[in-house]
């Protein structure tokens, strides 16, 4: 999906993936793009400038749950500075020309913690049929796209600094964890507040994803999809809350294999200029701004 939301996709192992996809189907209301060894799932185009660059949010493989790698959606001059970014930088990296569907060419690496990340450029569609979207024909319910994700990262600070430093995106906020400890980074790409967020793993084997966020467009919306999955008979993990960093409203579950979900809306938007902010006080003391609606950091329940 165009726009300014740059987290593109994430490839995800689970145990099930029927029962995954189907979670993803009838719950979220995304629609399968292709299926076969890896079953990828996308969201309706809201608009027609949509099917310009459709391309999946989220693939799902069989597997232990974990994930394999996450997407970052840049254009073909930023790919050529990512490159020389990583070359000079010595850090190792690969090319991949059309590995999967909707995509032009990737670089694919990892952060220095190990999770892997791919930087790719999407195909556009020169010339698309608006007449494919119609306005409201999408699921009520379902997202309006995917918005961040965020991960479980072995050492918050270094990770950070790396997609900083090496890959080119800002940070956004900080919470510190104590002296010289990173307890959370949010890091951005172009003006949302947060398109990859780094949290910190009480152990190494704990890396890995924390959540993935899909954008809503309202508490409305929000709603209209806590009554689908109520329904559905699936639990909330965290009730609606606004968070202090980023100032969204989000809410939290679990998919089928124990991924954690968010849904949120009103991420904040920065200038490209805006300074990181370290946050020195506790972080339990900036996670909500509604008191007693997010438990004490560390403290999810873990399935
Ligand atoms: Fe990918
Ligand atoms: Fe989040």
């Amino acid at each position: 999906m165009p726009g300014v939301r740059k987290f593109e996709h994430a490839h995800l192992y689970v145990p099930n993936v029927e029962e995954t996809a189907s979670f993803y189907e009838e719950v979220m209301g995304l629609r399968r793009r292709s299926s076969g060894d890896v079953v990828r799932l996308e969201t309706d185009p809201e608009t027609h400038y949509d099917l310009y660059d459709n391309h999946h949010t989220i693939a799902l493989e069989e597997g232990t749950a974990g994930i394999d790698h996450f997407a970052i959606r840049i254009t073909e001059s930023e790919f050529e500075s990512v490159e020389s970014r990583l070359a000079s930088a010595g850090v190792e990296y690969e090319i991949h020309e059309g590995a999967e569907p909707g995509q032009q060419r990737s670089i694919r690496t990892s952060l220095p913690g190990g999770l892997p990340i791919e930087l790719e450029v999407v195909e556009k569609a020169p010339d698309v049929d608006r007449q494919q979207v119609l306005p409201h024909s999408g699921v009520h319910h379902a997202p309006k796209g995917q918005d961040h994700i965020t991960l479980a990262s072995s050492d918050v600070k270094t990770d950070a600094e790396f997609l900083r430093d090496v890959l080119g995106f800002k940070i956004s906020d900080v919470a510190m964890a104590g002296p010289d400890m990173w307890g959370m980074a949010f890091t951005r790409w172009g003006d949302h507040h947060h398109d990859v967020a780094l949290i910190v793993a009480p152990t190494r084997e704990q890396t890995g994803l924390h959540h993935i966020a899909w954008q809503m467009t309202d508490l409305n919306h929000m709603k209209q999809l806590v009554d689908v999955l109520g329904k559905a008979g699936h639990e909330i993990d965290i009730d609606f809350t606004r968070h202090v960093l980023g100032n969204n409203v989000s809410l939290y579950f679990r998919d089928p294999a124990g991924h954690r979900v968010e849904i949120t809306t009103e991420v904040a938007k920065l200038d490209a200029d805006t300074p990181t902010t370290f946050h020195e006080e506790d972080p339990n003391d900036i996670v909500t701004f509604w008191d007693g609606t997010h438990p004490p950091l560390g403290e999810e329940e873990d399935h």
